[in-house]
């Protein structure tokens, strides 16, 4: 039997843990730090280890060689950045997920500029700032709307999609005079604005086999109509039609493949998953906007609903580097929506009380919704350890706090199971957006 361990608390976490939980030869999936909904999954234990970034890693090979770990699953990508999988490595622990070189992709936006623009993967043009004069001039001289990034890890906050030439400026301001995003915001990457439609493509990579994910789009803006502020994600669902066959072809061979002989160029294979954010133009030419090192949080909700194969089996075959070229899904579409907690992005609030949680949270293989839950703790217990009932209260503990997640025949009918959940949970101020899937519904529509 085996022990696996997930390092994260999110509901990509939460998802990951489920899957891997649903494995008959899977003994025990540890979550560190989980969330209540990872609690309350059956297999699945809270841990709570050393989350300052300098003792992370030891406190991580320290669990593993204490408890049998057989797999580290790695879910955010701050301890991938800093080099969670090299450290297992070293001690022969098997951790999924890129190195630290590799994961430069997601960690350093300048990095991943230069590294597709020496490897001819399409993106928008761009050029890399540390002064707010020089890059103002920049700006000057590109016009709006134009795109100003953060260089560093911003939790999906640092970018900003301008309109006009002032706010171009505010965002230079906030990010090289006023700081606001810390050292992430003291370099920036000012970008050509894309048009087009997103998706985000997921796949597992093994050093040199490719396993895709089924595609998925996820809404990053706070508001429907996708308005507002720019958040880690208010939903998502799968497939995304944009990615039509041919896109997908496209994908592989301008994008991905690239990213694969190139890492395997530099000495560095890459390994774990790899998500290019992409822009689609109307006449189906990919670009992508941005690598991430890890799976997407909230695509990974409706990925996993759809997948029929063991992560566990997958990630296996991965560490062995004999990935499958496919894994099983479900043919249907997932859909997820997530509830956020009163003030997020800018803020979030804590310790809400959440009501009308679902009792069998998809316990049953038949059941077509899934609750996964993110910044959930339990009242009685913040640190989440030791849940042994079902009865505790949960309460909010973050931004995003549950993605309700539903599949069903068609991408409608995935939102209307998952809106009649989420309608049933409360807690105060509690926010999400009613129109996730507004593409795809469209385009099935017509
Ligand atoms: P990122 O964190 O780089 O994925 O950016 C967050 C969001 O900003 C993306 O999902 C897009 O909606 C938008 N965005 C980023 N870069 C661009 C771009 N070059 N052109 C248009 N929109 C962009
Ligand atoms: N959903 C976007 C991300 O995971 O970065």
């Amino acid at each position: 039997m085996k022990n696996i361990l997930v390092v994260g608390g999110g509901g990509r976490e939460h998802a990951l843990a489920w899957q891997c939980a649903k494995n008959d030869t899977v003994q025990n999936v540890y979550v560190a730090p989980g969330n209540a909904g990872t609690a309350l999954e059956p297999k699945c234990k809270n841990i709570i280890l050393d989350s300052d970034i300098d003792n992370e890693h030891s406190a991580v090979i320290t669990f593993c060689q204490d408890n049998d770990i057989d797999i580290v699953i790695v879910g955010p990508e701050a301890p991938l950045v800093s080099g969670i999988v090299d450290a297992c490595r070293e001690v022969g622990i098997k951790a999924w997920g890129p190195t630290a070189y590799c994961a430069q992709l997601e960690g350093s936006k300048t990095f991943a500029k230069e590294f597709m623009a020496q490897n001819n993967i399409p993106t928008a043009a761009y050029k890399g700032f540390t002064d707010a004069a020089s890059a103002k001039a920049y700006i000057d001289e590109q016009g709006a709307p134009i795109v100003i990034k953060a260089d560093g890890l911003a939790a999906g906050k640092g970018v900003i999609v301008a309109e006009t030439i002032e706010h171009a400026y505010d965002a230079i301001d906030d990010m090289l005079a006023s700081n606001k995003f810390g050292d992430a915001g003291s370099r920036v990457v000012i970008e050509q604005f894309l048009t087009g439609e997103e998706a985000s493509f997921i796949c597992m990579i093994d050093g040199e086999n490719i396993l895709p994910m089924v595609t998925s789009q996820d809404h990053k803006r706070a508001f429907e109509g996708d308005t507002g502020p720019n958040t880690g994600g208010m939903g998502a669902y799968s497939p995304a039609p944009v990615v039509t066959s041919a896109v997908h072809d496209k994908v592989i061979t301008q994008v991905i493949q690239p990213v694969v002989d190139a890492m395997i160029a530099a000495g560095h294979p890459y390994t774990g998953f790899l998500y290019a954010g992409l822009m689609i133009d109307d006449a189906g030419e990919p670009s992508v906007i941005e690598f991430n090192c890890r799976f997407g949080d909230p695509e990974t909700q409706p990925i996993l609903m759809r997948l029929q194969s063991s992560m566990v089996d997958l990630v296996e075959q991965g560490l062995a580097g004999h990935l499958p070229a496919q894994a099983k899904w479900d043919p249907r579409p997932a859909l997820g929506i997530v509830i956020a907690s009163k003030g997020y992005p800018e803020s979030s609030s804590k310790g809400d009380v959440i009501a009308g949680l679902p009792e069998s949270n998809g316990t049953s293989s038949h059941d077509a919704v899934k609750v996964f839950h993110a910044g959930t703790v339990f009242s009685n217990d913040l640190d989440n350890a030791n849940i042994d009932s079902a009865q505790k209260e949960v309460v909010t503990s973050g931004g995003r706090v549950l993605c309700v997640t539903a599949i069903a025949d068609n991408i409608l009918e995935a939102r209307q199971a998952a809106l009649a959940v989420t309608g049933a949970i409360s807690f105060d101020g509690a926010q999400y957006r009613r129109d996730i899937g507004h593409h795809a519904i469209a385009r099935d529509s017509h």
